[in-house]
């Protein structure tokens, strides 16, 4: 049956926008007292009422009662919400005055969700990533990005990718799976990092190619976790293989966004750390530099260079990378807000960067915006004005469309 749905008083299809570099808000499509056809879960059509009525004349009319500026659904592209337990004793001692690396090195940080996620069963981790995954979806985020990584080993990294592939069944929001094996050298695998990946490339990413679990590998290049030397050959074996590559750079230390590049990688996410050097070569690149405000928020530490990134004419997106750990609020909208204000950016680059921009480092080539025969899973916000969106700090509630 065709939908015809509306009013609204602002559509943004983020349409007609450059993918890389800096925006203005004069740049940004605003189509007014606009209507959208549905038809199959797909738009078809957005304009005046009158001529899509004309054009469908069997088309149902769905009339909604006030002001709402329409959006495509919000994309995050960064997330680690397939976990059990939580770190509330790591944030109690961070804000105490421990470091996040400091904490990882005496036993806590990731390995301590690895144990905690462990212990769950893959049900469980169904039920709370579905929880979370729905939290996300009611604040307008339609893909969420999910990642493995607290399991590593091959029987339990399998176990988290198994149950991110039934929560997406089940769930409304579209889930895309990411092997995180490459998280933490683990310290129960009796061998070196390399041979840890060795192993993983040889008995873990074969089945998840045969099992459909995850098209992308992920790696955290860090202090700590794996070094760049380590890292380069493990994700060349995982691209040969047919992965799409995506690195944990430059959160601490720099190192990360250099492999990623050189890899050819889908995106470099954090680059807290990132210089002169490493953002020049982002945007020289086609890797799509990936800021993680809720991470900086989460360790009261300083924000990715993003004013930075978008005026040497990167592609910016931003994600939440709502984890147990670093970034535990996981609202994508609340931190956007907050990047937007202290890193000068225009409406249109946060837009940009939740949407068609993410949606580009997850390779989702017609996502993010609205136009002829994308979904129709799309978002509302009550206001007649679409600057109040970032104005509320994501207090904005939308209301959202299928
Ligand atoms: O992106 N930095 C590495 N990994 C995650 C944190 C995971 C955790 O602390 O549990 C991140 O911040
Ligand atoms: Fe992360």
């Amino acid at each position: 049956m065709k939908k015809i749905i509306g009013p609204f008083a602002q559509i943004l299809p983020m349409t007609g926008l450059p993918l890389k570099g800096a925006l203005r808000d004069e740049q940004l499509q605003i189509l007014e007292n606009a209507w959208v056809l549905i038809h199959k879960e797909k738009v078809v059509s957005i304009g005046k009422v009158e001529r899509l009525k004309a054009d469908h004349p069997s088309a149902q009319i769905e009339e909604l009662t006030g002001q709402y500026v329409l959006l495509p659904g919000f994309i995050d592209c960064h997330t680690h919400i397939c976990y059990a337990g939580n770190r509330a004793k790591d944030y109690a001692m961070r804000i105490n005055g421990k470091s996040y690396l400091e904490i990882a090195e005496s036993g806590g940080g990731i390995w301590d969700s690895v144990t905690q996620t462990r212990q769950a069963d893959e049900s469980t981790l169904v039920d709370l990533l579905i929880k979370r995954a729905n939290r996300h979806l009611a604040d307008g985020v339609t893909i969420i990005e999910v990642k493995s990584g607290y399991g590593l080993s091959v029987e339990q990294e399998l176990k988290q990718l198994r149950a991110i592939k039934e929560a997406s069944q089940i769930t409304m929001a579209n889930l895309i799976p990411t092997c995180l094996a490459a998280h933490l050298h683990p310290r129960d695998f009796g061998g070196s990092a390399e041979e840890y990946l060795y192993h993983i490339t040889n008995y873990l990413l074969p089945i998840l190619k045969k099992e459909e679990l995850a098209s992308r590998v992920d790696i955290f290049i860090e202090q700590g976790a794996f070094k760049p030397q380590t890292a380069l050959p493990y994700l060349s074996k995982a691209k040969l293989m047919g992965f799409d590559i995506t690195v944990h750079a430059d959160q601490f230390t720099t190192g990360g966004s250099e492999v990623a590049v050189e890899v050819g990688a889908v995106s470099a996410d954090h680059l807290e750390a990132s210089k002169t050097k490493e953002i020049k070569a982002l945007a020289n690149s086609d890797t799509v530099a990936v800021v993680l405000p809720g991470a900086s928020l989460g360790l009261g530490m300083h924000y990715a260079p993003a004013r930075k990134l978008l005026d040497a004419g990167a592609c910016l997106a931003i994600a939440s990378d709502w984890n147990p750990g670093s970034a535990p609020m996981g609202d994508l909208l609340l931190q956007a807000a907050v990047l937007s204000a202290a890193e000068k950016l225009s409406t249109t680059e946060v837009f940009a960067a939740l949407t068609y921009r993410a949606a580009h480092a997850l390779r989702l080539h017609n996502r993010g915006t609205l136009a002829t025969g994308t979904p129709a899973i799309m978002q509302a916000y009550p206001t007649d004005d679409y600057r109040e969106i970032l104005y509320h700090q994501g207090k904005l509630k939308p209301l959202i469309l299928y």
